[in-house]
């Protein structure tokens, strides 16, 4: 790909910034923050250590859009982020604010880009994002399940003491306290995990994986998590750049899968060189059903609370 823009160069957007340069998934990585000199100065410091890592892709920070122009992939990052005793919905109405300058920006400068929504509230933030860009649904697409589901797959992988890599498995619905980790789908090298783990330790990970946003909150106190979000945005990022067709969970706008439309939502996508390619639909027992329509009705909630 000739060029990525990462907006916001805070904690994810920095980091993804640097993840995608060390995978050159791009010639060009543009950083863009409205704070003066923090994308100059984090894209400089990324630059210089090019030659150590062994890469070659370009990262140059900037407060404008200018050197983002023609972008063919955005990761909005911008917006504020969780503190303690916050939810992800209290941020609501200051990124709405944030997420839809940003979409005007890039509707400007690069009218067909493929969007990767990560800042939260993240599935209203993908309708607004996709609102703003007038978009059609191929081309926005929100990073959590990626995320969410990593975090589960590694509590099993170290309380199975096996490797990461063994544990398949699938978190859908909003990325929030209501997301589906399905346990149905979680499996050991194909062994399903029901044979390996009894129900009360996959339901505490389970819980786990749900609030796994708040405890690393609660660690750090003065923001949330970016090693994996970072990484989980990057994974998205190099599955339509490498046109890979990868399905991977992520935010999607549903017109009528699993019975739903007119939301953004956690579902198995295919990402390829045309963003979102395809939703796979996937049978559900009736309580993980009926767990994923909860959690539609919880984002759905959020996103009619937004005012475009
Ligand atoms: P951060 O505070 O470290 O960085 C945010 C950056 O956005 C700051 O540098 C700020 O100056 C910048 N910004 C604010 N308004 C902007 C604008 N209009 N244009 C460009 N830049 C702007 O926060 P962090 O940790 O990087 O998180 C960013 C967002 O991502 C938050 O909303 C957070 O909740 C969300 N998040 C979502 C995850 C997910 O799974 N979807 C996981 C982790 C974070
Ligand atoms: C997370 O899950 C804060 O949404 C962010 O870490």
């Amino acid at each position: 790909m000739n060029k990525i823009t990462v907006v916001g160069a805070g904690n994810v957007g920095a980091t993804t910034a640097q993840r995608l340069a060390e995978k050159e998934l791009a010639r060009e990585i543009v950083l863009v923050d409205i704070v003066d000199g923090v994308p100059q100065g984090k894209g400089l410091d990324q630059w210089e250590s090019a030659p150590i890592e062994g890469f070659d892709s370009r990262i140059t920070g900037s407060n404008g859009y200018g050197a983002a122009e023609g972008s063919e992939l955005f990761i909005v990052t911008a917006g504020i982020a969780r503190k303690p005793g916050m939810s992800r919905e209290d941020l609501l109405r200051t990124n709405v604010d944030i997420v839809k300058s940003v979409g005007l920006e890039i509707k400007k400068c690069s009218p067909k880009a493929i969007v990767i929504v990560v800042s939260n509230p993240l599935d209203t933030m993908c309708y607004v994002m996709k609102e703003t860009l007038g978009a059609s649904r191929e081309r926005v697409l929100g990073m959590a399940g990626v995320l969410d589901t990593a975090r589960y797959r590694s509590f099993l992988a170290q309380a199975l003491d096996v490797s990461v890599e063994d544990i398949q498995a699938m978190v859908l619905g909003g990325h929030g306290d209501t997301m589906v980790p399905l346990v149905s789908y979680t499996t050991v090298a194909g062994i399903p995990i029901t044979q390996l783990m009894d129900a009360d330790e996959i339901e505490k990970h389970v819980q786990r994986a749900r609030s796994g946003g708040a405890e690393i909150v609660a660690f750090l106190k003065t923001g949330s998590a970016y090693y994996a979000p970072s990484a989980a945005a990057v994974q998205m990022a190099e599955a339509i750049v490498k046109d890979k067709k990868r399905i991977l969970p992520c935010s999607a706008w549903l017109e009528g899968e699993y019975g739903m439309k007119g939301v953004f939502l956690g579902v198995p996508c295919k990402l390829g060189a045309r963003g979102l390619e395809q939703i796979i639909e996937i049978d559900m027992n009736p309580a993980e059903r009926a767990a994923l329509t909860k959690s539609a009705d919880a984002v759905r909630e959020t996103q009619d609370m937004v005012r475009l």
